[in-house]
């Protein structure tokens, strides 16, 4: 549990596959919060977190199955306010003397209209504007029977207690999903949730830095600390946040393993050691990882001697620094949340996610995570609280084993080059007709066939290579963008001529699923 002093709400997780969502629409409300799963929660777990409020999450499970996820008992004890969502609901009416039906065929999933009661509900304020309001629901269960002390404020065709609440109480429960985009007024009921919860939106970057700092020195004291920095957003604002907070107890290493992207390791080095006079180790190490990956074709062979290259490098050089006590990483929020599993019962299963993994166990090493409440975007915000260019802040993700797996087939120096000027021609298209902020992540692969072209006078046999560009939320599911054909017919042309070695070029329009957004 973190030590934020921050007011808190508590979301307790019944395994819904939205309940990252509700803690997103609560951040951008300025509230801190944190999601747990409700087997972790009980007596001991709500005096120590002292929720100022509490959110019941949806979840796949029936209150009639044997075992059925409950929350304790004390928590309607607390004499705080509690939003039950779904199967948030169906729990609360159950714990509070409700009755709950089986759903028998009678299953409610997707877009519905929920109208209004004439009595007025603060939860409201600033809904039914129009007469009805879009909500989306996914039930099978429903609410037969509301808890003594609720009354109804909004109804559906097939959700007669669609919102309900005990005013006296500060309990509320609706049917539907108000974290989703397809409830478009969703967001309003967090705000007004929180509000009359009293919360004062006390999240704010600035504040988040001044304690990150502070506990940062707390946990380190006199220690010191190394960071595998690769350029990417979330090492470089770990980076730059612990050196704030250390100054030079923080030694980084950037490994240079000749994969990175065209100006990619000069950049990087650059802009730490210079603007931020951050001692930092260039570890060029590209003879040895294209040394060892030579002719090896295989994807996954690939991917394991990269990773295991990079430990014994980056080992290598903290030895000869004379070790670390600590080793920084830029762990997220979304890597760390323990989500509810349902399969074979109520398992917890740890998504633990480690940039540099076996590292720590190897070197004897603690570790310094002081992005692990943030989300994606709030880490990009505290980049920029932090001063870091825009340009970086807003750079596409980059994978870990660099071009190698945008290279498919076997790795040769020459046909990386070839790689990393299409692949800065390409982007440079990109920013030049305004869409790279648009586009979660592009890129060129280049492909191991070689075709024929004529150029000029000229026959030509040279490289084919494939263009990739894909719209994403978290990368966990893309689809490809949608140039227009002058866009790919105009890059086409400008590869082919300004690029040596290429002379055909395709675009991928491969959705994950079924496809990666990598290549291999
Ligand atoms: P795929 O290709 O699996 O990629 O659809 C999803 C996202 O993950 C990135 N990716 C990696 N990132 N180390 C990383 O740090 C890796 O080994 C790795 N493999 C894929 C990929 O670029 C995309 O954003």
């Amino acid at each position: 549990m973190s030590t934020s002093d921050h007011d808190r709400l508590l979301i307790i997780d019944f395994g819904s596959q939205v309940t990252q969502l509700i803690a997103r629409r609560l951040r951008e409300l300025k509230v801190y919060c944190e999601i747990h799963p409700f087997n972790h929660v009980d007596d001991a777990f709500l005096t120590k977190f002292a929720p100022k409020a509490v959110i019941f999450s949806g979840g796949p499970a029936s209150v009639f199955t044997d075992g059925a996820p409950m929350p304790p008992k004390s928590v309607f004890e607390l004499g705080v306010p509690i939003l039950g969502i779904c199967y948030g609901q169906q729990v609360m009416m159950q714990c509070l003397g409700g009755k709950v039906e089986r759903g028998h065929g009678t299953a409610e999933f997707g877009r519905a209209y929920v109208t209004p009661e004439a009595r007025k509900l603060a939860l409201l304020q600033g809904w039914f504007e129009a007469d009805r309001e879009q909500v989306w629901m996914s039930h099978g269960d429903h609410v037969s029977e509301i808890a003594p002390g609720f009354e109804v404020y909004g109804t559906s065709p097939n959700a007669p207690f669609a919102i309900t609440a005990d005013t006296e109480r500060d309990f509320y429960a609706v049917q539907f999903h108000p974290e989703v985009h397809h409830t478009p007024n969703g967001a309003k009921l967090y705000e007004n949730f929180v509000r009359l919860a009293g919360f004062t939106g006390d999240w704010t970057m600035g504040a988040y830095r001044e304690e990150a700092i502070k506990r940062i020195r707390d946990q380190v004291g006199s220690g010191r600390v190394i960071c595998a920095l690769s350029g990417g957003v979330d090492s470089s604002v770990a980076a730059v946040l612990i050196h704030e907070a250390i100054g030079d107890q923080l030694t980084c290493v950037y490994v240079d393993h000749g994969l990175m992207r065209k100006g990619e390791s000069a950049q990087v080095v650059g802009m730490f050691r210079e603007h931020y006079n951050l001692p930092l180790i260039h570890a060029d190490e590209s003879e040895l990882f294209l040394g060892k990956l030579e002719g090896v074709s295989d994807p996954e062979t690939k991917r394991k001697i990269i990773g295991g290259l990079f430990i014994d490098v980056f080992e290598r050089h903290a030895q000869e620094m004379g070790g670390a006590d600590f080793l920084a990483q830029g762990t997220l929020y979304p890597d760390v949340i323990e989500s509810v599993s349902f399969s074979g019962g109520p398992s917890v299963t740890i998504k633990s996610h480690h940039n540099v993994g076996g590292l720590p166990d190897r070197m004897n090493m603690q570790l310094v995570e002081p992005l692990r409440e943030l989300f994606k975007d709030e880490v990009r915000a505290l980049g920029r609280e932090l001063g870091l260019p825009e340009s970086f802040i807003g750079r596409h993700p980059f994978p870990g084993p660099g071009l190698a797996i945008r290279c498919p087939g076997e790795i040769t120096r020459a046909k990386l080059d070839i790689l990393r000027e299409a692949d800065a021609v390409y982007i440079d298209q990109i920013r030049k007709h305004g869409l790279y902020d648009e586009i979660w992540q592009a890129f060129v692969a280049i492909l191991p066939v070689r075709t024929v072209g004529v150029m000029g006078d000229g026959r030509t046999y040279d490289y084919a290579c494939a263009l990739r560009a894909v719209t994403s939320v978290d990368g966990m599911t893309a689809d490809y963008y949608p140039f227009s054909h002058e866009f790919l017919g105009e890059t086409a042309t400008r590869i082919i001529n300004e690029v040596p070695g290429i002379n055909r070029v395709t675009y991928d329009i491969t959705s994950k699923p079924p496809g990666t957004i990598e290549w291999e």
